[in-house]
Parts: structure tokens; C-alpha cells; sequence
């Protein structure tokens, strides 16, 4: 006690000598209204100038998106400097509902969602803040942002518009959202200067006016009347009709390359004054699974920022720093097009936080009209570790019981991922072939949502895909044989129609007959005390309850090795190559550090933040899933190894990454050269 009070004294006396706002925080008694009451913190419109008014002063805004929850905690500091060193004054970021309240209620804002944290950590560095609560936030993340329990509680839920059942869920989560964050609002003390109304409502063609009108009066009702509030669309017509209400300003979405002018007059045909913003400018673009890296010019990217910078506009660059879709949050778009753990987004600074020669480029674009703060930063050293050989511990389909998930299910026909409260990972669904079969027969699963992995008596049979259309493969399998399908959820869809339920989705036949009597085993890969802890010593458990009557290793099969690092070594990000393995995710410590596919592409390599390796003495567990195909030769009787040697069994951490590596599809490009393109 008596050392709290001295502290705070001691701060009273800084307070009288007249320290800076920020230092008052420390106090911890309503710093805010202190502000408030020395000075008039006012962000407003001037219609008649076209441009924003900081404390009555002519503003415009250079932003950059960045996610706080792709980005782990301990770094947002450091990439909010360099952003501050390109000479941007803003940063813009979503709010990921889903993350916050898994579950109905259940509110978490703590650690790698600690976004008061994330707020005052902008405040620091000086940045302002154009906020994007959504509901709905794309994003490319799973469901756009939404919970997946919103298809649980209505399964014909009208997702993004004024459904009763939505919109009592979004009211609740606004009821909790939007208070924490008034205190951070410009008039009242901290930096977020704008609020989004939804995202890019209008080119989706839902045109909801109702729906628009309640987020932006829910906004007005907790953040005061007195905000700005934006919308923004492509810049076209028909989208700015269609979330077209009154009180908030229009802006825009657009790439390098578009006209900037015409761009800009579109808006005005729907706001005749107020400032120009460019909500999201694409230094960079999103990838998919399968799709060659986006290779956007760098020189198209400059040009299109001159002329937005020169028409006196806002911008925010979408995205500044894009981060890494950790665990299984990625999202996927239409055909169904999943994406790839990174989210590097080709973005002026890396996924790893390092600046970029686009991040160069531009900032000597950004310092013909302010002047840049102090000196370019410089990329991080990087780690390399191994490689290391990794012990096979067991196939995925034994080592179930030791992932302590929910409980076992039975159902007669197949349930989804909503109906069982499951939000992510894998579900294991079996049943007994009770009628005699032909020989083969075709097994049809047409509501495979994403990927099934397909077993006869735990026999590997076959993979069908959501993404390359194949949902059926001839099957020999008799009458009382078990079959299995394991199904991964990819992550659902962000963007057009998002109601996109998971797991086996519609019934499943075999020949003729639709299979009934399932056990659906729920496998979220979500504990990651039990992830951690899966390994396979003489006492184990885990190796009592193995046989050792077939040749392993066996895939899908969990694969682990505990390592140390050198004495001596400091914390440093490095990047898991898993180049020779096919399919899988990885856990390091426990973490899910996410999906690894390198035989899709254009991504290998995972990036792994420094923080979450353990320095030494202490040890590390690297806990890998293999789907498809580990490198290591089988253990039978030709190839004889023990368990803690099995050879070429090995990965490595790497210190460049690799996320522009050969893909089977081709570019637009390609095809435009090749003709495999059809203009519509
Ligand atoms: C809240 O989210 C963080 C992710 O940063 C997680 O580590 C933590 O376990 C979550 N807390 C609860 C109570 O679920
Ligand atoms: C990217 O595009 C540029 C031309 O704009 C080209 O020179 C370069 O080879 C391309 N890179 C890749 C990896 O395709
Ligand atoms: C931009 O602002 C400057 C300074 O206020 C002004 O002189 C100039 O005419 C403006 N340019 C445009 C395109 O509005
Ligand atoms: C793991 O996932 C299951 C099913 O989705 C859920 O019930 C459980 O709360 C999750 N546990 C954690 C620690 O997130
Ligand atoms: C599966 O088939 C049964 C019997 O025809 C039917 O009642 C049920 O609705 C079907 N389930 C799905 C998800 O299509
Ligand atoms: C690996 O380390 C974990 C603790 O981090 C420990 O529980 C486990 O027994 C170790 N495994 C081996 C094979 O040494
Ligand atoms: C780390 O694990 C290795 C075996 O994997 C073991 O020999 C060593 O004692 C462990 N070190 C600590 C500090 O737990």
C-alpha cells in the first residue's frame, strides 16, 4: 500500500510540473476527464472545405491497417512505430466478434484480444484510430468476423440484416463492445477519430436499409451523436444505392491502377460535401490456397497514391502489416477458395514485421507531403533451428481419446460443426456398412464441407475435396466393415453469401443406400494442455493403448520432438519449413501456429513469433498433425527403427520465408496469356 501511494505522489508531482497526458494514465483516476478539462478535443466535418477539422485545424488522415488479432501482442508496438516511421498518422483495425464472444456471453477482451491494450498502445505511439467494430467485418477471416453459433441459434439466420434473431445477438454485443470503447473515442480523450457502419454493405446486394439504420442509430446511442460514422463500398452505383442513409460520410475501396478522379466522383454523386477518404488502398492483395502469390507493381501502387495524396484525400492503406491468420480463424472466399495461414498480403511490412522495398517506395511517395519523423527501420535478425527428427507418436484416429474434446456423439443421420457447438477443426464421423454392397461402390458426399478424408476398418481410402468439386469415389467395402470420414472445416466463407454451415452438411450414400447410425467424434484440436502433453514415453498411456501389430508411421498421425535452444540465444521470429510433409497444422508449446500445405502453395513456410519459443534452460514441444504424408521411410520389417528414431522424419526452422511458392492453378495472367480466361 504505502508503495502505491508513493508512486502515485511521485506522479502528482510530475502532474504539477506539467508531464504529458500519457503519464496521467499511471494515476488511474480519471485521467480522462483531466483532458477533457484542459483541452478541447474536438474531430469534426467541414463541409464547406471538403476535409476533416482536428481541434479546428484542417486534418487529413495517412492510415494503415493493422489487425490486433493477427498480430501478436508483444509486437503491436513495434509495428505501430514503423508505421509512424512511413510517416503515417493513423491506423485503422476491425473488431473480430467471433474471437471476442465464442460462445453466447462469453466475452473475452484479455491477452492477444486485449484491445483497450491495443488502443492505448496507438495513443502512445501517436497514432489515431479509424475504428471498424463491423458486426459483419470480412476481413477474410472465418464467417467474416461473425460467431459461428448465430447458425446454431437460427439455422436459416439472415446473416447481415434486421432478422430478428441476428440483430438481438449484434444489439447484445454492441452492449458490451462500444461502452469499453467510449473512453478511447477523440472527444473524449483518446484516438479513434471515425466509426465504420458495417462493411462494404452495399456491393454484397442485400440493400437493407433498415438493417443499416439500426447499427448506425445503435452506434449514435452508445458513442454519442456527435461521431463520424462512415460506410464505404467499391466506388459504384449500384453498392452506394444500396446502403445508401443518411449521416455518414461515403468513402471508398479501390486498388492501384484506378481512375482516382472518377473514383471520386462517384462518391459525390452520394455526398455532395465532406471529406474524400479511401478507406482500404491495396498495397498488396490476398492469397489463396492453391493461387500464386498476388504480384501487384509496385510502381502502379505509387502512382494510384500520388493521386489520391495530391487530391488532398484521407487514405488508409489496406494492409499496412497483414499478420498471420494463427489457429484456424483464415476465412474463405466463394467457389470455395480457402486461405492460407499467412496474411502477409504482400504489404509494406512483412508478415515478420520487417519493412518491405514497397514499404520504402511508398514512404518516399508519403514524404513529398509530410515530413517523415526520424529513420527507416531495419528487418530483425532472424533464427534458424535444426532440423530436428520428430518421434511419431500416434495415428490421429487413435490418439482421439487422449485429445480430451467434447463427447462422443451418436446420431442416426450426420450433424454439423454448429449443431454439435463445435466452432473449428476436424470431426470424425463412422458408421457400420450394414447391407451387403456392389463391388466397388460409389461413396457420394455431396455436403462435404471442406475436405474427408476417407477410411475403410482405419484404412486410408481417399481424399475428396469441397474446393476441387469431388465429393464421391468408388469404394470396396463389406457388409459390417466400419467406414470413417474425416472432415476438416477449412474456415467458412467471408464474403457474398457467408451461411456456410460445417462438417457433413447432407446425408452421405453408399451405391444406393443413405447411411445412417453415425458416431461423430468431435476433434476442435483446441486443448492444448493435451496437444502439448501428447507424448509417447515407455510409461505413457498413450503407447499402452497402441498395438504394434501394423507398420507405422501411420497418417493422419501426430508426429513430436522437445527441443532447447543454445544458451544465450535472445528471443528471435524464425519460420517452420515443413517442406517433405503434405498436410497438416502444427503446435508449438501448445500454440496453434496454424495449417501447413506446401504442395498447394503459394505459401510454406509458417512464421513463428519469437514469443512463443522458450529460451533456455526450458524446453520446447513441437507437436505436428500430418494428414496426408510424412517424410520419414515406414517402420516394417524390411526398414526396422524404434519409436525416438525414425529417419529423415525431420523439419526445420528456417530464417527466410517462403510464401510465393509453385501452385497448380495459374494466375490471371497465365490465363490471360494462355486463353484459358473468358471476359463475361
Ligand atoms: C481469451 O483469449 C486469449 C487469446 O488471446 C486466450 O489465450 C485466453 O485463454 C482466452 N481466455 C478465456 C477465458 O477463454
Ligand atoms: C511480378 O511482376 C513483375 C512485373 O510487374 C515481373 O517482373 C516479376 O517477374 C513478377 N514476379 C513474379 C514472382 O511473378
Ligand atoms: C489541397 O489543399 C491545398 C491546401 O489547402 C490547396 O491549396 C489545394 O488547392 C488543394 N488541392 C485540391 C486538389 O483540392
Ligand atoms: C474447444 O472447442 C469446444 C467445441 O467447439 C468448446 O466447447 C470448448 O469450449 C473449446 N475450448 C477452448 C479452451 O476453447
Ligand atoms: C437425410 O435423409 C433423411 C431420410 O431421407 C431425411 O429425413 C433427412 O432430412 C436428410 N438429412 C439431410 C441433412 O439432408
Ligand atoms: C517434452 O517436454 C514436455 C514438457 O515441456 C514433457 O512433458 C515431456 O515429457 C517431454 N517429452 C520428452 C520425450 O522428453
Ligand atoms: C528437455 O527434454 C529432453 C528430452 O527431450 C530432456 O533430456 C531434458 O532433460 C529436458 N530438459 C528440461 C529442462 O526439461
Amino acid at each position: 500500500m504505502s508503495h502505491t501511494l508513493s508512486l502515485n505522489l511521485h506522479n502528482i508531482v510530475f502532474l504539477v510540473i506539467g508531464l504529458t497526458v500519457v503519464k496521467l494514465t499511471l494515476l488511474g483516476l480519471g485521467f480522462l476527464t483531466l483532458v477533457k478539462a484542459t483541452k478541447l478535443r474536438t474531430f469534426t466535418v467541414d463541409n464547406q472545405r471538403n476535409i476533416f477539422l482536428k481541434d479546428g485545424q484542417p486534418f487529413r488522415y495517412i492510415s494503415g491497417s493493422l489487425h490486433y488479432f493477427r498480430v501478436p501482442n508483444m509486437y503491436w508496438k513495434d509495428r505501430m512505430k514503423k508505421m509512424k516511421a512511413a510517416g503515417l498518422n493513423s491506423l485503422q483495425t476491425y473488431v473480430e466478434w467471433s474471437s471476442h464472444e465464442p460462445e453466447p456471453g462469453m466475452y473475452n477482451f484479455s491477452g492477444e484480444l486485449d484491445l483497450v491494450k491495443f488502443l492505448k498502445t496507438a495513443q502512445e505511439v501517436g497514432l489515431l484510430v479509424i475504428f471498424r467494430p463491423g458486426p459483419y467485418i470480412c476481413a477474410e477471416r472465418d464467417m467474416g468476423g461473425l460467431p459461428y453459433w448465430l447458425m446454431r441459434e437460427k439455422m436459416d439466420i439472415k446473416l447481415r440484416t434486421n432478422d430478428p434473431t441476428y440483430m438481438k445477438f449484434v444489439k447484445k454485443w454492441f452492449s458490451t463492445l462500444l461502452p469499453i470503447i467510449n473512453p478511447f473515442l477523440y472527444k473524449n480523450g483518446g484516438p479513434i477519430v471515425t466509426i465504420q457502419v458495417e462493411n462494404e454493405y452495399g456491393q454484397v446486394g442485400i440493400c437493407d436499409f433498415e438493417y443499416m439504420t439500426s447499427l448506425r442509430d445503435v452506434l449514435h446511442d452508445y458513442l454519442g451523436k456527435d461521431v463520424i460514422l462512415f460506410k464505404t463500398d467499391i466506388p459504384h452505383v449500384g453498392a452506394y444505392k444500396c446502403d445508401n442513409i443518411d449521416g455518414v460520410l461515403v468513402t471508398a475501396d479501390f486498388g492501384s491502377g484506378t481512375n482516382v478522379k472518377k473514383a471520386f466522383e462517384t462518391i459525390r454523386l452520394f455526398r455532395k460535401s465532406g471529406p474524400l477518404v479511401v478507406t482500404e488502398y491495396y498495397p498488396g492483395w490476398m492469397g489463396h490456397w492453391g493461387e500464386p502469390q498476388a504480384n501487384v507493381s509496385t510502381k502502379m501502387i505509387c502512382d494510384t497514391l500520388d493521386d489520391i495524396l495530391s487530391a488532398n484525400a484521407s487514405v488508409n492503406f489496406y494492409m499496412f502489416h497483414g499478420g498471420t491468420n494463427f489457429g484456424f480463424k483464415n476465412g474463405a472466399n466463394m467457389k470455395y477458395a480457402p486461405q492460407p495461414t499467412s496474411y502477409d498480403y504482400t504489404a509494406p511490412i512483412s508478415e515478420a514485421g520487417d519493412p518491405t522495398p514497397r514499404y520504402i517506395s511508398i514512404s518516399k511517395i508519403i514524404s513529398k507531403y509530410v515530413p517523415l519523423p526520424g529513420p527507416l527501420p531495419k528487418p530483425a535478425p532472424k533464427l534458424s533451428i535444426g532440423p530436428l527428427t520428430l518421434n511419431w507418436i500416434s495415428s490421429l484416429l487413435d490418439a482421439i481419446p487422449f485429445l480430451k474434446g467434447p463427447d462422443i456423439v451418436y446420431s442416426k443421420y450426420p450433424k454439423t460443426f454448429e449443431e454439435l457447438s463445435q466452432a473449428y477443426g476436424f470431426m470424425v464421423y463412422s458408421t457400420v456398412v450394414t447391407f451387403i454392397t456392389t463391388d466397388p461402390a460409389v461413396l457420394n458426399v455431396p455436403g462435404l464441407h471442406d475436405r474427408g478424408y476417407i477410411f475403410v476398418e482405419k484404412k486410408f481410402m481417399g481424399v475428396l475435396s469441397r474446393s476441387e468439386r469431388i465429393c464421391s469415389l468408388p469404394l470396396q467395402v463389406k457388409q459390417d466393415q466400419i467406414l470413417t470420414i474425416l472432415v476438416e472445416n477449412q474456415g467458412r466463407i467471408n464474403s457474398g453469401n457467408i451461411l456456410d454451415s460445417k462438417g457433413l452438411v447432407s446425408n452421405v450414400t453408399l451405391g444406393s443406400t443413405i447411411l445412417t447410425n453415425w458416431l461423430i467424434q468431435p476433434l476442435p484440436l483446441n486443448n492444448t494442455d493435451a496437444i502439448r502433453s501428447l507424448q509417447l514415453s515407455e510409461s505413457s498411456d498413450l503407447k499402452n493403448a497402441l498395438s504394434y501389430s501394423t507398420s507405422w508411421p501411420q497418417v493422419p498421425g501426430f508426429f513430436s520432438v522437445n527441443f532447447t535452444l543454445p544458451k544465450s540465444l535472445k528471443a528471435m521470429d524464425t519460420f517452420l519449413d515443413p517442406t517433405g510433409w503434405r498436410k497438416g497444422v502444427v503446435f508449438l508449446n501448445g500454440f496453434n501456429l496454424g495449417r501447413y500445405w506446401p504442395v498447394m502453395g503459394p505459401q510454406v513456410t509458417l512464421y513463428v513469433p519469437g514469443s512463443l519459443l522458450h529460451l533456455y534452460p526450458n524446453n520446447n514441444t513441437l507437436t505436428v498433425l500430418e494428414l496426408e504424408h510424412a517424410p520419414c521411410f515406414p517402420c516394417n520389417s524390411i526398414y526396422k527403427c524404434s519409436i525416438s528414431s525414425l529417419p529423415s522424419c525431420s523439419i526445420k526452422f528456417v530464417k527466410i520465408p517462403i510464401l510465393n511458392g509453385p501452385t497448380p492453378y495459374l494466375s490471371l495472367n497465365e490465363k490471360l496469356h494462355k486463353g484459358q480466361y473468358v471476359y463475361h
